[in-house]
């Protein structure tokens, strides 16, 4: 039996209907496995620029660095999306948790449930058994290096930076992930065009002797996002810039299906966070449609990689295996042949996965 403290963040749309789900899935598994789960919560994104006019409080930061790990749901709100101008952006509490717990590190493991097969828009059998794990590098690159604008505003820039060390730390982390699987690792990057691409492959190159069981390859950006779509079953690990995966990770999404069956784990060398990969769609927000997998396969990873708990965490992916195999949808992962009466919401979908545990 552990005693744990669990900080949830639920954030922002969707965020607040699927994290409820996520948080009741890891309280039947303490009151299953006779642990003990505490939890608070903190404010992160819209609601949280709403309440105090900050997107990352720092009363929420400290909150996060006191938890034993963070259950994380989405941030962003549609009003910023055509503001280009808006100071405060919900994008910014993300980015600064980031940064703040030192999360270099995102893995978003893509993995078909043989039962979603036909729920993709990618033909069954070049799918079937693709099973890719993507780390992608998370607190460096175009998204953390200066940015600006001159000439009275008419010229913008974004500065890509890497540091050695920083490729090098998530590149290890890749390496001992491929060892535990099908031993290949494909570093993506552009270096026939940039210099910080250059670099990445550099690193790569000069520790992969260290690794001499793991197979690498190296793809540039361009070739990989065709050869994702084309042949997903010849990726194991993937280990890539920030930009590149953020890119790379939602188009690998339709090879699970759906967004809303994705979860990653972020970690460093603090707090780890786990959230979905999909984000907070309004569109669908307060309609209780949003599909809750996602957050319970969060959760999943983050008893396994924060708490060093594989039998619960496994527990928690059968339960939605099951749940999968009984025919139970919610709207995006359901077809034409599905029953309507097999069609869930977000709390119906998230009982089945509790009375299957
Ligand atoms: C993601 C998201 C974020 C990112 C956004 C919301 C800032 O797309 O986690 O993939 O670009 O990293
Ligand atoms: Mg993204």
């Amino acid at each position: 039996m552990a005693k744990k403290h669990i900080l949830v963040v639920p954030g922002d749309g969707i965020g607040q209907e699927v994290t409820a789900v996520g948080k009741k899935v890891l309280d039947k598994i303490a009151e299953k496995f006779g642990h003990e789960f505490t939890y608070d919560e903190a404010l992160i994104g819209h609601v949280a620029i709403e309440a105090t006019g900050e997107a990352l409080p720092e009363e929420s930061l400290n909150k996060m660095r006191a938890s034993d790990a963070v259950l994380f749901g989405a941030v962003g709100h549609p009003k910023y999306d055509n503001d280009p101008s808006a100071k405060v952006r919900p994008e910014q509490g993300l980015l600064k948790m980031r940064k703040e717990l030192g999360l270099y590190a995102n893995l978003r493991p893509i993995k078909l449930f043989d039962e979603l097969l036909g729920a993709s828009s990618i033909k069954p059998e070049v799918l079937k058994g693709a099973d890719i794990l993507f780390f992608r590098e998370l607190t460096g690159d175009i998204y953390f290096g200066e940015k600006g604008r001159e000439n009275n505003g008419d010229t913008a820039f974004d500065i890509a930076r890497y540091s050695r060390f920083e490729v090098e730390r998530i590149a290890r982390k890749a390496f001992e992930a491929a060892r535990t699987r099908r031993k290949k690792l494909c570093s993506v990057d552009k270096a026939n065009v940039i210099e910080t691409s250059r670099l990445w492959r550099e690193v790569i190159q000069k520790i992969a002797p260290e690794y001499p069981d793991v197979e690498v390859e190296h793809q540039f950006v361009d070739a990989t996002a065709m050869l994702l779509i084309k042949d997903p079953r010849r990726f194991d690990v993937v280990v890539t810039a920030n930009l590149f995966g953020d890119i790379l990770t939602d188009e690998a999404s339709q090879i699970a299906g759906s967004m809303g069956m994705l979860a990653s784990a972020s970690i460093g060398d603090g707090t780890g966070v786990y959230e979905p990969i999909h984000g907070s769609a309004h569109d669908i927000t307060g309609k209780g449609v949003a599909n809750p997998l996602a957050s319970v396969l969060s959760a999943a990873l983050l008893l396994d990689i924060s708490f060093g708990m594989k039998e619960e965490s496994e527990a928690v992916i059968n339960a939605v295996d099951q749940v999968l195999k009984a025919g139970f949808r919610t709207g995006d992962i359901a077809d034409a042949g599905t029953p309507k009466d097999q069609v869930l919401g977000t709390e119906a979908m998230g009982e089945k996965v509790l009375s299957y545990l």
